[in-house]
């Protein structure tokens, strides 16, 4: 009797490898983050944050603290709590914030998020939080990890095991987890109305679909991917949430595909980095926040002035960047602050199907670990 087939690929499902598969369990993902967080009627119920409207009278400071993935959701939280819950908020990765001198009190919140809970430089970063009396909420998968023990309040992220060492799921989870928290800081503290709260819940339920949706049209990545792998440079850029997100995109790319990738702000762009734009050079424009649409659209002819090729990432419906980018890929229209949790998905699959045709070990590049529990 001959054994055809492992325990490894009966857990793949039929994908070729595990990013793949936790690319396609995104819709399932940020479902089932935020259907265990509403009520029957929409009411958004955080079980594990005890943060009361007193309490949160007390913080005017947030720090969010987070490595590689994690870091670049808690960018886009910031801009969720700024936007939504009014709330200062300062964002860093936890290797250079344990060294700083933050100046941190009682009146500090503290959110570490961390997919594995496990990460060194989070966790030391949120010990030294607590040590100077702040008080300290993770986002965090793994139940019962490290950084959640230690934490007063929690949000687990409800992505399911994540294999792949490049982060996926785990990051749209988080996402999803930002948005629920701001959401639920609106409340409290009366900065959003619940008329206002419920559009973006919502909306934040259409997401799953709209995932999908995406999804479904993978083939166009993935012929994008066949046509592009072969770079040796590659530039993600945009403005305000895109702008964050270009950081995210670029990471996955480097990481699997072990290209030369680049993220920029793109108003930045005449500040240096257009020097490096010649003849044929990838561009991945990202153009989906409606009020940076237009900037956006000069950006992409900036580049495309000097040689470059640019793909870019638009909403539905906005369609003059097809006369300056030389391709497309449109999202669904939703609000400006929810983009990024689609906009993100066509750039892991690129990041996915480059690494792929590349030959590369997709679910475990080299020199990198799914979780970095040293200094
Ligand atoms: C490693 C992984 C990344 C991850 C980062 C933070 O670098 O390769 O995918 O984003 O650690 O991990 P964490 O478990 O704290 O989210």
């Amino acid at each position: 009797y001959k054994v055809t087939w492992d325990m490894e690929s009966a857990e793949k499902e039929g994908y070729e490898h595990f990013t793949l598969k936790e690319i396609h369990e995104q819709p399932k993902g940020v479902k089932e983050t935020f259907t265990r967080r509403l009520d029957k009627n929409s009411n958004i119920v955080l079980d594990g944050i005890t943060i009361t409207a007193e309490d949160l009278k007390n913080i005017n400071k947030i720090y969010i603290v987070a490595c590689g993935t994690a870091y670049h959701a808690g960018l886009v939280g910031r801009r969720a709590f700024e936007t939504l819950a009014k709330i200062p908020v300062e964002c860093d990765v936890a290797s250079e914030f344990r060294y700083r001198d933050p100046f941190i009190d009682e009146h500090t919140l503290f959110i570490a998020v961390s997919q594995s809970g496990e990460t060194l430089d989070t966790l030391q970063s949120l010990r030294e939080a607590k040590r100077k009396g702040a008080r300290v909420l993770s986002i965090v998968n793994v139940v019962g990890s490290s950084v959640s023990r230690e934490s007063d309040d929690i949000f687990y992220t409800w992505a399911g095991p994540e294999i792949g060492v490049a982060s996926t799921k785990a990051f749209t989870t988080q996402l999803t987890a930002f948005y629920l928290i701001a959401l639920h800081f609106a409340k409290l503290s009366g900065s959003m109305n619940d008329e206002r709260i419920k559009e973006v819940v919502d909306e934040l339920k259409m997401m799953p679909e709209m995932i999908q949706s995406i999804l479904d049209q993978s083939e166009k990545i993935q012929k994008l991917a066949a046509r592009q792998f072969n770079n040796e440079k590659v530039f993600f850029m945009g403005r305000g949430l895109d702008a964050d997100l270009a950081l995210e995109g670029s990471l996955k790319l480097k990481e699997i595909s072990y290209i030369n990738s680049f993220s920029i702000a793109a108003g930045e762009l005449k500040h240096g980095t257009i020097a490096l734009i010649e003849d044929n050079t990838f561009v991945v424009a990202l153009a989906t926040q409606d009020k940076l649409y237009e900037k956006m659209v000069s950006n992409i002819k900036e580049v495309k002035a000097r040689g470059a090729h640019v793909f870019a990432i638009a909403k539905a419906g906005k369609t003059v960047i097809e006369k300056s980018a030389d391709e497309v890929f449109y999202i669904p229209e939703t609000l400006d602050l929810l983009t990024p949790i689609l906009a993100v998905i066509p750039l892991q699959m690129l990041a996915y199907y480059i690494s792929s045709i590349r030959g590369n070990d997709v679910d475990k590049p080299r020199n990198l670990a799914k979780s970095v529990t040293v200094e």
